[in-house]
């Protein structure tokens, strides 16, 4: 497959030290079967890797072994070794063909689909970076066998957002399958990952360098990276920061009074079933507040928030007002500071 889509004498397989470990061997066979010369770069596990001095590693090792235009890079692995590989791919000799492999649910419901690809920066999350389609993403779900269940329960951070800002239906399967997840069944996960593609591709190609609607995927993002960045990419996962970050959005929007309270009960009970309100961090709010303001989704000074409106549905607002925002935090993390100065 990889070589009908890249027929090119050598190919990149990155990929980071556990999926490594499990299935470097079986994709780099897979590889030299169809003819591939591989040229293999792994790095060690974790959102700390996804740096941009890890790419300068891999570019080392890459144009050490004389890749070419044409060669295509496969990336083995999570949303981390998507988002890295895929940074190295659009830049390497200004760009090369990119295939994903995701093996984790996240990346295959989320991170390999839309083409944005990047690494982190002091500054914040995914600060550096690059719109880079992949050629072609393949999935098997038998991956998800050897995936430890936190990381499931990251990956369905981002199918409930998926569900609540476009399809009710998407939501109920969630809950009625949440058993058959974790026991991953093959036949439910196959219809979780193909459905989440489906509303996640149909958003991006109605806009796909986000210039209007695709802002909507950005529900419970802007507070979850500020929670993810203060708690130095190690504490708190992505998916945690998106369950928790996606609490506060619906907190703010019942409050607001855009969001009945029934769908609001039943947003937070979903996200709590799934395991991913458990640990409210402790947070110093106004520090949030402050990387908030930061956000790359920040235009002419106004941040921009998603919030829903139904269970189905959700709107961008640009008028949130910081004590609506603290509220927000405060209800779903114990504020280290004693709360927000007002
Ligand atoms: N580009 C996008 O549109 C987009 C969207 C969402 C998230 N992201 C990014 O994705 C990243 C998070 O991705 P993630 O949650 O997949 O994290 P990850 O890539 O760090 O993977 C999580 C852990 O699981 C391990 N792992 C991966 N597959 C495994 C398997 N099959 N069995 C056992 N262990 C396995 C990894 O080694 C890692 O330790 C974040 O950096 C986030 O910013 C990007
Ligand atoms: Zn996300």
């Amino acid at each position: 497959m990889v070589h009908q889509i890249a027929p090119a004498p050598g190919c990149a397989l990155i990929t980071d030290s556990v999926v490594a470990q499990l299935y470097g061997k079986q994709a780099r066979d897979s590889l030299e079967q169809v003819g591939f010369k591989v040229t293999l770069f792994v790095f060690p596990a974790g959102e700390s890797s996804k740096t941009t001095r890890v790419v300068e590693a891999a570019y080392d090792v890459l144009l050490t072994d004389r890749l070419e235009r044409r060669s295509p890079v496969v990336a083995l692995g999570g949303g981390v070794v998507g988002d890295l590989a895929g940074f190295v791919a659009a830049t390497l000799l200004r760009g090369v063909p990119f295939v994903q492999v995701p093996t984790t649910l996240l990346a295959a419901v989320d991170a390999s689909v839309g083409g944005k690809v990047g690494v982190d920066h002091a500054h914040g999350k995914n600060m550096v970076g690059a719109f880079h389609h992949p050629c072609a993403v393949l999935m098997d779900v038998q991956t998800l066998r050897t995936l430890p269940k936190i990381e499931l329960q990251c990956g369905l951070a981002e199918c409930v957002k998926h569900a609540i800002i476009r399809d009710a239906r998407l939501f109920d399967f969630i809950g009625a399958n949440l058993p058959a997840i974790f026991a991953r069944n093959s036949d439910v996960l196959v219809e979780l990952v193909a459905w989440n593609v489906r509303i996640k591709s149909a958003i991006v190609m109605a806009d796909p360098y986000e210039q209007g609607v695709r802002a909507v995927l950005n529900l419970g993002h802007t507070f979850g990276h500020a929670l993810e960045t203060l708690a130095g990419y190690k504490g708190l996962k992505h998916g945690q920061a998106v369950g928790l970050g996606t609490l506060a959005a619906s907190t703010m929007a019942r409050k607001r009074g855009i969001l009945d309270e029934t769908s609001h009960t039943k947003i937070e009970t979903l996200l709590r079933r799934i395991g991913l309100l458990e640990t409210p961090p402790a947070v110093d709010i106004t520090a949030v507040m402050e990387l908030m303001r930061g956000d790359k989704k920040v235009r002419d000074g106004q941040l921009r928030l998603i919030l829903p409106t139904a269970i189905g549905s959700a709107e961008i607002i640009s008028d949130a007002r910081p004590d609506e925002i603290a509220a927000a935090l405060e209800a779903i993390a114990s504020p280290l500071n004693g709360g927000v100065r007002r």
